[in-house]
Formats: structure tokens, sequence, C-alpha cells
């Protein structure tokens, strides 16, 4: 069972504000009664909701893909920081969507928002070995001992050994490198902590790719959009 405004407002039609609008003018009729009150509890699978005599095209579950833009935090609130919640438009919002794993504040890149709480918690959990690849830009060179290193498995700062790691190096030399890191895990700032390890420093870094899906490159940074059915399978 769920709020009726709930409902509604994850059909299309507006935020919950303008939704309990919608319901106090006497638009909506549940089984085919006239209902001006937003709080009452509803059941899509047998209460039948129409508004101005239209049966609503609910939705349970959203799946978007955004490139993430620097600045914003993977979080549903902050005090101090525009979140990527933000950037999504009230209709997205109103699924009360979180991001599934975190990207830190200055990576860029994909980044899968949902409210679908069990598909969030296999992709984050590391038993189900979900790659994912990183483009990233280091200070100085790497060489074929990082590739070794990561694919041995880096101990971290904290004395925590990572799950064995793909380097592969685009371009690199004594000014620096650009690279590619594909890792299963998502331990906080865990690439920057891996090339930390190895006395390198990571200067820019952007996620590619999460399972299957990668990152659209129509989407300019702060842009967002729903993944197609197709891309809903091959996260599942
Ligand atoms: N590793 C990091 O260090 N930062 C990220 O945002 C993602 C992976």
């Amino acid at each position: 069972m769920e709020r009726l405004d709930k409902v509604i407002s994850n059909s299309g039609y507006g935020s919950r504000k303008d939704v309990k609008k919608l319901i106090k003018s006497g638009y909506v009729e549940v089984d085919g009664k006239k209902i001006k009150s937003s709080d009452i509890q509803v059941d899509v699978k047998i209460n039948e909701i129409k508004i101005n005599g239209e049966a609503i095209n609910y939705r349970k579950f959203i799946y978007l893909l955004m490139n993430k833009p620097k600045g914003t935090v993977s979080a549903t609130f902050d005090n101090y920081d525009k979140t990527v919640i933000d950037l999504l438009s009230e209709y997205h919002k109103s699924f009360e969507p979180f991001p599934v794993g975190r990207l830190d504040k200055d990576t860029v890149g994909l980044l899968i928002l949902t409210n679908d709480g069990e598909l969030n918690h296999k992709l984050i959990s590391p038993k189900w070995h979900v790659d994912k690849v990183y483009y990233a830009e280091i200070n100085r060179q790497v060489d074929e001992e990082d590739i070794y290193a990561f694919k041995e498995g880096i101990v971290l700062d904290d004395g925590y050994k990572c799950m064995p790691a793909l380097l592969e190096v685009i371009k690199s030399d004594e000014n620096g490198s650009s690279v590619k890191v594909t890792i299963q895990e998502g331990k906080f700032h865990q690439v920057k902590r891996m090339f930390l390890s190895r006395n390198k420093e990571v200067v820019y870094l952007k996620r590619i790719s999460f399972g299957l899906i990668n990152l659209d490159s129509s989407l300019k940074e702060g842009e967002y959009r729903e993944l197609n059915e197709k891309e809903i399978e091959l996260l599942k």
C-alpha cells in the first residue's frame, strides 16, 4: 500500500505538491469514487485510479543514468554541497531515487540512480563482481610494476587488501599518465588510494562503465536520462 499522492506523482502528474492540489480540486477517482484526501492508502494492483477519467500509468521503479559533474556529492541530502538529486527534475525526484554507490565530489562520469533497493544492494555488493571501469589521469609515469601490483591486490593505507584490479595504460611518460582501471569493489576513495599506495596521485577521475552499462557520450556533465529496457535488463 502506498499514499495516493505518491502513486499519482510517480505516474507523471507533477510534484507531490501539484498532486495534492489536483486531488483537492476533485480530479481524482479511486474505484469510481471521487477522493479529495491525499493521504489515503492505495494498492496499485487492486485499486483503479483515474485522473479526469483517465487511468494512470503507474511505475514503481526508475533507473537513471547520469554523467555526474564535478562538485556535486553522491548523496540524497547534504548541508553544504549540491547533491546529484538536485540535478533531477521534480518528476524524477518524486520517485525518491538514490545513487548506486558513490563517486567522490571531484569525480565525474557514470552514476546510476534508482529507487530499487534490492537491485542497489546487489550492484554494490563485491560478492557479485560488478566491474566498474574508470579513466584516470595520474601525475607520474605508470609502469609494469604498478600493473603487477594492481593485479596482485593493492594494500591500502588502512591495511585492507583489494581484490585484483586491471590497470591498463593508455599513455605514459615522465610528465604523467592516462590509464584505465577496472575494479569490482567500491571502498572509500578506492582508486585514488590504490595509486597513493604506489606513491602516485590521481589528478582526474571519470567512471566510464558500471557492469555492462557504459557512459552515454551524448550526456554532458550534469545531464541524465532514464535507462532503456535493454539497459535495465543488462543491469539486472
Ligand atoms: N575511486 C575513487 O577514488 N573515487 C571515486 O570517486 C571512485 C572510485
